[in-house]
């Protein structure tokens, strides 16, 4: 064992030092580096928008802890829940290759009951690149409790840029001041949806938990925290900046070389798309969901819910003042919606001033609807860049691969069905079951659900269900989301990544295969889909799981806009996937395999002594058993 890996431990470790030791007995999992987390999943009040209100904090934190880790390494993450409800926590983008046990959807988990802790352990194979979690069931997102996960680099693979200043996570995403369930007086989103409402406009869009910086007075009230991003300028600059100021600032401005920082953005919000953009400075974008982008600038670039970026910012720039960093609605009636805006500082060291005058212009392409989706087009794949592995990432040659299933999913404006206000893909509103569909394989029940989902939309009525896809294991599927509505909506796909390979407006049809991106369409995990368009991707089903592909909209999601793709290997061998863990969860129709848990809400310090006297003594037991 190196001792360089328990450097990266983070402070928790101590006690986990012992069940570290264990699990590297596991044989599956030996060899590579594990970091244990501790979490604390809780309540706390915060007043983001200046209106007191529970938001769901980790360890106390919100936006909650980064989870900073390398290629390979295994994550354990023990989860108490801590909230009145229960909870799912998933890690959007990481692929649990061979390991839909830890994916934290109720198609593959018996949700953590309230006061219970479960622990995750799942291994970040093969993948590099910026993804977040947050918890996944009762639109607990709208409350908050996500954080980031950076997956970087193995040393032996080059990054295809040089090595950033900083490194700088940012969550951007609407925000409502209702609580995400009923609680006193209130009336809570789930409660509006429930009762077949819209959510209505959000009162703003957070920055890293916070409000916007009061750049205006009228739109913004009084005493918001808001988020500050501390940079440093480049040394030679200044020098230059100190010789020449006196002879002409155009020449200053030229030779100024400062220095560069990654911001790894998401939107982690319920149904708005931003514009995101940060004050005089370019944005390279190089990274999006796990995928090296071929390396180009941007003044600002769309993010829709549940999408990831890195961009690389060069601090270029005079610091005679502040910079802005904002994220604003998109596709909606500025005039109305202008206190739908996030605004966060950029400080330089050496700024002279604050941020003053009007934000930096959004798009203007109220009319125009192809600007945003010839820019979602510009985002290409670096087919030379390294990444997970050595090789090129774009040695896998996907336009040469032959398609075996074909799904048109579109998706329609919710309607009533049942008496109740749902959201469908193909006519069908998932519901999910009591037990989770992958646990139901593992104790070959039947009836859970049925695996019929239909290829094309149907035709009649929408109905509810419980309809699977049928995956082709090791098969190529294409998939075609077909947005019917009239929001821009994102889908995402649990335990793949997939290209991005078309997008257009209007209907598809098998002619528009032709407009495919065949070469370097990049390869992620969640796409965005236009209203009135469509968006087509490709993804081999390598890995045996049951996934989930849903809207990242919350409100679309729980409303049941969403779908699992069952992949299972027909050989009968334990190769290709994990074995059950041995601390699952049953729930449904195998609750009766459940061992109850005594609810153990950490009540302030006693619940950490006992952790550390269960690590000790199991450090001593170890000891013993070596010797
Ligand atoms: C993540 O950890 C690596 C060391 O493994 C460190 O170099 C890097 O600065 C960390 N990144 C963040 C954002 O903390
Ligand atoms: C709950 O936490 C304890 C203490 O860390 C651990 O021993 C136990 O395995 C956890 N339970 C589950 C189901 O993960
Ligand atoms: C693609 O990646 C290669 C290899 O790391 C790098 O040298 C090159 O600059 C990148 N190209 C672009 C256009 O980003
Ligand atoms: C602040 O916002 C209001 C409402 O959008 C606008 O009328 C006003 O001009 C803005 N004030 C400044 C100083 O930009
Ligand atoms: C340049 O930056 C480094 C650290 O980033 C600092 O130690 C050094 O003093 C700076 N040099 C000058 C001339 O400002
Ligand atoms: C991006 O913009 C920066 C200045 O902000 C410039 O130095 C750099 O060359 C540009 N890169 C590309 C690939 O256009
Ligand atoms: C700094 O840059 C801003 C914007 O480019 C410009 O308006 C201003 O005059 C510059 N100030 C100095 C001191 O060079
Ligand atoms: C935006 O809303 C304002 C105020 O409600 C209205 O006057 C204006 O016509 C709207 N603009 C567009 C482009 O719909
Ligand atoms: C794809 O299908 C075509 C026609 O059916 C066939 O000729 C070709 O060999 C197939 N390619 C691969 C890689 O399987
Ligand atoms: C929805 O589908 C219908 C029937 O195909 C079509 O006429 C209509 O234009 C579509 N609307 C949108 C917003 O895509
Ligand atoms: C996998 O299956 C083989 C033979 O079927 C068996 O010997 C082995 O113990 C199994 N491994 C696990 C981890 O279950």
């Amino acid at each position: 064992m190196k001792m360089e890996r328990r450097r990266s431990f983070p402070a928790v470790a101590l006690p986990l030092l012992a069940v570290w030791a264990l699990v590297m007995v596991v044989p599956c999992f030996a060899g590579d580096p594990y970091a244990y987390f501790d979490w604390d999943v809780s309540f706390i009040t915060a007043a983001p928008l200046g209106v007191k209100q529970q938001v769901i904090g980790i360890n106390g934190q919100f936006p909650g802890p980064v989870v900073n880790v390398t290629t390979n390494w295994n994550v354990v993450v023990n989860v108490l829940n801590d909230l009145d409800e229960p909870l799912l926590i998933t890690w959007n983008g990481i692929q649990q290759r061979k390991n839909s046990w830890q994916d934290g959807v109720l198609g593959t988990n018996c949700p953590i009951p309230s006061g219970w802790n479960w622990t995750y352990q799942f291994q970040v194979k093969d993948q590099i690149g910026s993804f977040f979690y947050f918890p996944s069931t009762g639109f607990q997102r709208a409350a908050g409790g996500y954080g980031g996960v950076i997956v970087n680099n193995r040393d032996v693979i080059a990054v295809p840029f040089d090595k950033p200043h900083g490194d700088i996570t940012l969550f951007v995403g609407d925000w409502y001041n209702k609580d995400y369930k009923a609680r006193s007086l209130n009336p809570a989103l789930r409660k509006a949806l429930d009762d077949g409402k819209d959510l209505g406009m959000p009162d703003g869009v957070l920055m890293n938990g916070k409000g916007p910086y009061r750049y205006n007075k009228t739109l913004v009230p009084d005493g918001i925290d808001y988020e500050t991003i501390h940079v440093h300028p480049g040394n030679t600059s200044l020098l230059f900046c100190w010789q020449l100021r006196s002879i002409t600032s155009l020449t200053v401005l030229e030779l100024g070389a400062g220095k560069t920082y990654r911001f790894r953005v998401h939107n982690v919000g319920i149904s708005t798309s931003l514009n995101f953009r940060i004050q005089n400075h370019n944005m390279l974008l190089v990274e999006t969901e796990g995928s090296y982008t071929v390396q180009q600038n941007y003044t600002n670039l769309d993010i829709h819910v549940g999408q990831s970026y890195s961009f690389l910012v060069t601090m270029d720039q005079n610091a005679s003042s502040d910079y802005y960093i904002v994220a604003s609605a998109r596709f909606v009636n500025e005039s109305r919606w202008s206190r739908v805006t996030g605004v966060a500082i950029l400080h330089y060291s050496n700024s002279k001033g604050k941020a003053s005058g009007p934000l930096p212009d959004p798009p203007n392409d109220f009319y125009d609807k192809s600007f945003s989706m010839n820019q979602a087009r510009s985002i290409r794949w670096n087919l030379s860049a390294g990444a997970a592995r050595p090789n090129p990432q774009g040695s896998f040659r996907y336009g040469s691969i032959n398609v075996s299933q074909v799904y048109v999913l579109k998706n329609k404006p919710p309607a009533v069905i049942d008496g109740k206000r749902r959201a469908t893909l193909n006519g069908i509103s998932y519901s999910p079951p009591e037990t989770p569909p992958r646990l139901a394989d593992e104790y070959k029940l039947k009836g859970v659900y049925t695996l019929d989902f239909p290829s094309r939309p149907l035709k009649g009525a929408p109905k509810i269900g419980r309809s699977l896809i049928d995956g082709t294991y090791r098969g190529f599927m294409e998939i075609i989301f077909q947005n019917n509505d009239t929001k821009m909506q994102t889908y995402h796909m649990d335990g793949y990544a997939f290209f991005v390979v078309g997008m257009d407006y209007g209907e598809w049809t098998e002619e528009s295969r032709g407009t495919y991106n065949k070469g370097d369409g990049v390869a992620r995990c969640s796409t965005q889909v236009f209203p009135g368009a469509w968006t087509a991707i490709l993804v081999s089903l390598d890995n045996v799981g049951i996934w989930n592909v849903r809207a990242q909209n919350l409100d679309s999601w729980y409303l049941g806009q969403e779908v699992y793709v069952r992949v299972v290997n027909p050989e009968n061998t334990n190769k290709t996937e994990l074995p059950i863990p041995d601390n699952a969860l049953y729930c449904g129709r195998l609750q009766k395999y459940q061992n109850e848990q005594t609810p153990h809400h950490k009540t302030a310090s006693s619940a950490s002594a006992t952790y550390r006297t269960s690590g000790l003594l199991l450090l001593m037991l170890l000891l013993v058993g070596i010797a």
